[in-house]
């Protein structure tokens, strides 16, 4: 039986949290590595180094960015060979926006609560987006890191596409109340990569 104390925190608990979701809640972005030689081997290829370097960091300029996080390989080296890549690909848009790079682990042993955690730290003290940059071969752990598991995608755009294509920007609002974030996919629309030949 709870006590009267208890059921006075829990109603202040839940004010607060009204007064938190009437906030406009900060969207985030996802992409993926640009294009890297296979098998860990380092860099980006000259697609994927036109992409970062003459594409990205103006697609990306529009979404207010205001913090990047990208992953590290995991600690037996076995996930994450493509954070090195993941990396590479957002250097010349942090350096352009003047905004720091973070980084959380990939893989099984990771910290699970990083990325969402930063994002959230990160959204007390600004209204600007968190861009979360992650390896393909670690996608699926980043999607239950930020609990878009369940997201709900604008028709026809699944949040697996972003697995394939390293033209895709993932947004994702969050909603109160512990709903599903909804997501919306959009190419970068590179000139000379993300067209047809
Ligand atoms: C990202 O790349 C830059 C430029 O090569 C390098 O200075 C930095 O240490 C790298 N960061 C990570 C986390 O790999
Ligand atoms: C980047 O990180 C450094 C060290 O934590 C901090 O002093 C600086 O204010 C940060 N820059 C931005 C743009 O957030
Ligand atoms: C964020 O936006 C809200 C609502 O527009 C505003 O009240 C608040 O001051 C802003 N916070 C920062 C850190 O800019
Ligand atoms: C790419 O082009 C499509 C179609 O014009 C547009 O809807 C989308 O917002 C563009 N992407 C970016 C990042 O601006």
């Amino acid at each position: 039986m709870p006590s009267l104390k208890s059921l006075g925190s829990l109603l202040l608990a839940t004010l607060a949290g009204g007064c938190i979701a009437a906030t406009p809640k900060i969207p985030y972005y996802i992409i993926r590595n640009a294009e890297a030689p296979s098998l860990g081997r380092p860099g980006l290829t000259p697609i994927g180094k036109m992409r970062a370097e003459n594409c990205i960091p103006g697609a990306l300029s529009q979404f207010n960015i205001g913090l990047i996080i990208t992953c590290n390989v995991d600690k037996r080296g076995e996930t994450g060979l493509d954070c090195p890549a993941a990396n590479l690909t957002v250097v010349p848009l942090a350096q352009s926006l003047g905004v720091n790079i973070t980084t959380c682990d990939s893989g099984e042993d990771a910290d699970g609560e990083c990325t969402k955690n930063t994002i959230t730290n990160f959204n007390k003290h600004s209204n600007q987006s968190v861009l979360v940059v992650w390896g393909t071969s670690d996608y699926d752990h980043l999607i239950e890191y930020v609990d878009l598991d369940d997201a709900v995608g604008d028709a026809g755009h699944d949040k697996d596409v972003i697995l394939m294509s390293a033209d895709l920007i993932v947004s994702a609002t969050p909603r109160s109340g512990g709903k599903e974030s909804i997501i919306v996919v959009q190419s970068m629309n590179c000139t000379g990569i993300d067209g047809t030949a």
